[in-house]
């Protein structure tokens, strides 16, 4: 009966083993593993804009194919995610529209703009390296496919971090103005990374049944915690000067009940896309459809 398995599930989890799409669940675990890992593929994708926006505008060849490989790599971390909750049993279509109606949410970090160049780095450097110490830890998660998907994430997310570091390593080396840029774009993003990690863990809804399902193995505050002190040397070496930690939370709410700074245009842009690309999805359903075995198929 219904005790016994979720003893069951429950035992699986206290033993540190997997959960896999095929074992039974409580329902309230499975939504909040969608909701998560939605938000989370929502996210990597979402998070393509502002720095998509500087494709065309890099500096250098070097630079326009370190920056297009990354945004490429954001859309493969997009796609594990929507496959891991599709094994939940949902489509990507379904995710889709919950996205572009507001009804799923994605990281508040990527409703601000990338303004400068130096903001490419930063956000390699600060909002990947968060982005690191946020998913880390979430390789052990409790369901065996988000946790196989944060493996090969988190790779690639040490790829980006390093290439943004490296690019404000060269900004440093550069000109007065170059310097002024990339302590500009850190005064900027600093608060708005911290902010990724989600609010206060006396604020944070969902953190305490999380932990009891393993689904996160830390609070939000443990983990902005770690980040601010892995950065501080990152930040001494690099020649910038950090802002202070006082996070303004009236901000982060704001901006995650749609009322930040590109809110609406990120939408808007994920819709236009996702209309734009009917007839792909059409095509590509249609041939699916198509006896493509015999020679003239
Ligand atoms: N941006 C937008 N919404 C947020 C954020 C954020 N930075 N942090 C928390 N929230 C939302 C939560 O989704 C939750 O709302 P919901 O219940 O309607 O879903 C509410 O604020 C309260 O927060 P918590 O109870 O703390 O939520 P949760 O336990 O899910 O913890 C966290 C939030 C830490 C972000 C968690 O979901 C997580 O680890 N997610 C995976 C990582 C991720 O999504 N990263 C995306 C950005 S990194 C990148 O893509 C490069």
């Amino acid at each position: 009966d219904e005790a016994q398995l979720e003893a069951g599930f429950q035992a699986t989890i206290d033993r540190k083993d997997r959960i896999e799409p095929r074992d039974w669940m409580p329902d309230a675990y499975r939504r909040t593993l969608v909701r998560q890992v939605a938000q989370h593929a929502h996210s990597e994708i979402i998070g393509m804009q502002p720095e998509g926006s500087w494709i065309g505008r890099a500096p250098s060849l070097r630079r326009k194919a370190i920056l297009l490989a990354k945004v490429q790599d954001e859309a493969g971390h997009g796609l594990y995610l929507y496959s891991a909750t599709e094994t939940l049993g949902v489509s990507r279509d379904e995710l889709t529209e919950m996205l572009i109606s507001g009804r799923q949410k994605y990281s508040s970090i990527f409703n601000y703009p990338a303004l400068s160049y130096a903001d490419v780095g930063t956000i390699g450097w600060l909002v990947d390296g968060a982005a690191i110490c946020n998913q880390v830890p979430l390789c052990r998660t409790s369901f065996g496919p988000y946790g196989r998907a944060m493996i090969r994430i988190c790779k690639e997310e040490s790829f980006h971090q390093r290439q943004g570091y490296e690019l404000l390593m060269t900004m440093m080396r550069g000109t007065d103005e170059q310097r002024a840029m990339v302590q500009e774009s850190v005064n900027r993003f600093w608060k708005p990374a911290l902010m990724m990690f989600g609010p206060p863990d006396a604020e944070s809804a969902n953190t305490e049944q999380s932990m009891a399902w393993g689904i996160k193995t830390h609070t939000n505050d443990e983990l902005r915690a770690r980040f601010i002190e892995m950065t501080a040397p990152q930040a001494e070496a690099l020649g910038v000067t950090l802002p202070d930690n006082e996070l303004d939370w009236d901000e982060f709410w704001t901006v995650v009940k749609g009322g930040g700074p590109c809110n609406e245009q990120r939408i808007a842009h994920r819709k236009q896309a996702w209309d734009d690309g009917a007839w792909v999805r059409e095509a590509a359903a249609a041939f699916a459809g198509l006896d493509t075995s015999s020679p003239r198929g």
